[in-house]
């Protein structure tokens, strides 16, 4: 393994993107992609001098309880048809996740291809998301009142600093560069951006659409909005599409449930089920995500009640290190404190109770994916009856929401 070379290695990692098919619904490929890899930091290896494998990983932020965290996205891993099961994509990828560990970041996260392959290096499914299609037309908002504006290639940077801009809570991830905002662009045949300036030229609020022939159902990919009054306006102009859109399938915003506005939601659906028109209500999860410093992941939080407690944590991801490395995952006892400011330190707390945890479970938990009594039925999170209460009582993260496609 070595690292990638955005300049020499780009056109061997697009020939396995090519053989692996992934960019086959992609106009311009190459040129989407060398945006897209420009803002990684990547690993190769090569086999019979050709790369046969990559993972890219990208440096970013994440906002948990408040509080802007580093953090490492894994972008992209990928190993060519002739190169699988070999153990290549899972070294690789615990090595990038060690890398960001080393260079600081608090916490990681990926878009899973599946559930299952990188729990092996620690990561815990994230929450689900939900996802609606509907008619523009039942959009419970006003009527448009002025014009909005398109936005293309030219705009990237006044469209990556809307959308770093947007209002964003709990769980929330934001990377600089546009690079993927770019590539999407790029990518997406019928790709559109449609927003609204203030009065000084500011791009202060758009959305990120994917057309699909003449009447839909259109992709909405992100919304970036700081106020309720933009909100509503960019859901009014959805609505002003609709007399030619008669579908689009879309996310709940960042703190907002759409069915709040639509009108007759059930009654749409009907009439429209089995229709081209009609995809069926999802929620699910498509992210997992993993602790790398506990210490930066706990510290300061104000916790919703104080107690002290010991965790003996497992980390899968050390079996597949090189040897040698300094971090080599979080196995081992921790001191957990929560409370008006709680902390987490490597070691036991004599005579405290203990939760046994590996660093899948416990990063949902400290997500808030899930609260402690619902891991405790069906993941690595075990204690005893009145620890699981305690932990319910003191650790209460709002849902969280990344709506930063990864
Ligand atoms: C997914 C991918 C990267 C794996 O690459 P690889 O080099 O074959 O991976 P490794 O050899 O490290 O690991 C393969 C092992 O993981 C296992 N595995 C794969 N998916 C799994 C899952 N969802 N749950 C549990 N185990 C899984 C395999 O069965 C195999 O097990 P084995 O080692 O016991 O035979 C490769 O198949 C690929 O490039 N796929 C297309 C691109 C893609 O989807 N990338 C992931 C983007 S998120």
């Amino acid at each position: 393994m070595r690292p990638y070379n955005h300049k020499r290695d780009l056109a061997a990692v697009h020939a396995i993107w090519d053989e692996i098919g992934w960019l086959h619904d992609c106009q311009n490929g190459k040129k989407g992609m060398k945006r897209f890899l420009r803002e990684t930091v990547g690993i190769v290896e090569e086999s019979d001098g050709r790369i046969e494998g990559h993972v890219g990983i990208r440096d970013g932020l994440l906002l948990h309880e408040g509080r802007w965290l580093p953090f490492s996205m894994v972008a992209t891993v990928t190993s060519s048809l002739v190169y699988r099961v070999g153990g290549f994509a899972t070294r690789a990828t615990a090595a990038a996740v060690a890398d960001a560990a080393e260079r600081g970041a608090a916490a990681s996260g990926l878009g899973m291809f599946d559930q299952g392959f990188y729990d092996r290096l620690g990561f815990g499914t994230g929450a689900p998301d939900h996802r609606v299609s509907l008619d523009p037309r039942t959009l419970r908002v006003p009527r448009l009142t002025r014009r909005a504006k398109r936005y293309g290639l030219q705009d990237i940077d006044r469209i990556q600093a809307c959308k770093m801009a947007s209002r964003r809570g709990h769980g929330a991830t934001v990377f600089e560069g546009g690079g993927d905002t770019e590539a999407e662009m790029r990518w997406y045949d019928g790709a559109y951006v449609l927003g609204f300036e203030d009065d000084d030229g500011v791009l202060t609020h758009c959305f990120s659409g994917v057309r699909k022939e003449e009447a839909g159902p259109d992709r909405i990919k992100w919304m970036a909005w700081q106020s309720r009054e933009q909100l509503i306006e960019l859901l009014s102009l959805l609505k002003s599409m609709a007399d030619s859109l008669y579908g689009v399938r879309i996310g709940d915003p960042p703190g907002v449930c759409l069915l709040d506005l639509v009108d007759r939601p059930f009654e749409s659906a009907e009439k429209r089920a089995k229709g081209a028109y009609h995809q069926p209500a999802l929620s699910t999860a498509w992210e997992q995500w993993r602790i790398l410093d506990p210490r930066a992941a706990f510290a300061g939080v104000r916790a919703a009640g104080s107690t002290a407690l010991t965790i003996s944590l497992t980390d899968p991801i050390e079996q597949h290190l090189a040897a040698g490395r300094p971090w080599r995952g979080l196995t081992g006892p921790w001191t957990l404190r929560l409370g008006d400011s709680s902390s987490m330190e490597k070691g036991a707390l004599a005579g405290a109770p203990v939760l046994t945890a590996s660093v899948n479970a416990l990063s949902r938990w400290w997500l808030g994916v899930r609260p402690a009594s619902h891991l405790a039925l069906t993941d690595d999170f075990d204690a005893d009856d009145g620890l699981i209460e305690e932990l319910d009582r003191c650790w209460r993260p709002p849902p969280p929401r990344n709506d930063w496609e990864f």
